[in-house]
């Protein structure tokens, strides 16, 4: 795992921006996987800007969204497909064709799930995972003792993870809806590249539990340990539980040139 300390979520989001860009324009054709909550944001207007001001083209990138919720509409204001085409699909060049995103409201959703499965490996793979972390250390919504082998699959929220969720519904718990889709821990492994993002004190527990707790399944974020290729992006906040911080910034201030958006 590389650690990715920065001052605060702006500039650790726009470290990661650089590093979504070079894949983009070394693999145009790239397949990005995405995550929604309140943490990607500030990668997601990165992204838009490097469209606007500096010609990033997602004219051939395919895109796999994590999860959503079952039972939402994908009109609804708070649904995944909502806030993707809000945040980052409407403000770029990328075809609607190429979006992916569970759909909640399927009618056979063990079925959806083995299509959107199928629809990863038809595209080639996901070349690179953006991932959030929730409080309570889930990927995508893969709840403590999800399986590690899991794949696209129907869970259910945990209380904190409502709790949580919460302020986008009004404050108002009841509003939530406890069943989701995720893609499962066992899909985002596969991913070659897994990039978090995790910002705030309240994501401290977490973020030192993933990255240097055991691999265990209570804190699905752990099994990133087991990835080729994962890379943690955390302002000073999320950072201050994290017995090797010093060393962390160290290999990372004193990377050469050449590594340097690597
Ligand atoms: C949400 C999403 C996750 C996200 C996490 C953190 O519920 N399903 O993919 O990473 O919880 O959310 P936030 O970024 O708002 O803290």
């Amino acid at each position: 795992m590389e650690i990715i300390i920065r001052q605060d979520a702006d500039a650790a989001s726009h470290a990661a921006a650089r590093v979504v860009a070079r894949l983009v324009r070394e693999k145009p054709n790239a397949v990005i996987g995405l995550a929604t909550g309140s943490t990607p944001l500030m990668l997601y207007r990165e992204l838009v800007r490097m469209h606007k001001d500096d010609g990033l083209d997602f004219g051939e990138i395919s895109t796999f969204n994590l999860d959503e919720y079952v039972g939402l509409e994908k009109e609804h204001q708070q649904s995944y497909h909502s806030f993707m085409w809000e945040n980052l699909f409407s403000q770029i060049n990328i075809k609607p064709e190429n979006v992916h995103i569970p759909d909640g409201m399927a009618a056979d959703i063990p079925a959806s799930c083995a299509v959107y499965e199928q629809a990863v490996i038809d595209a080639g793979g996901i070349d690179l995972q953006v991932l959030g972390i929730g409080s309570d250390g889930h990927i995508g919504f893969n709840e403590p003792t999800s399986s590690f082998a899991s794949r696209t699959r129907i869970k259910t929220l945990t209380q904190q993870t409502v709790a949580d969720n919460a302020r986008f519904f009004d404050g108002d718990e009841s509003k939530v809806p406890p069943p989701c889709i995720t893609m499962g821990i066992g899909t985002i492994m596969d991913a070659r590249m897994n990039l978090m993002l995790a910002f705030g004190e309240g994501k401290a527990d977490a973020i030192a539990a993933t990255v240097e707790g055991p691999v265990a399944a209570i804190m699905p974020a752990s099994i990133l340990q087991h990835h080729p290729s994962a890379k943690v992006f955390i302002d000073e906040p999320a950072a201050s539980k994290l017995q090797l911080a010093d060393y962390y910034r160290w290999v990372y201030d004193g990377k050469p040139e050449w590594q340097a958006d690597a």
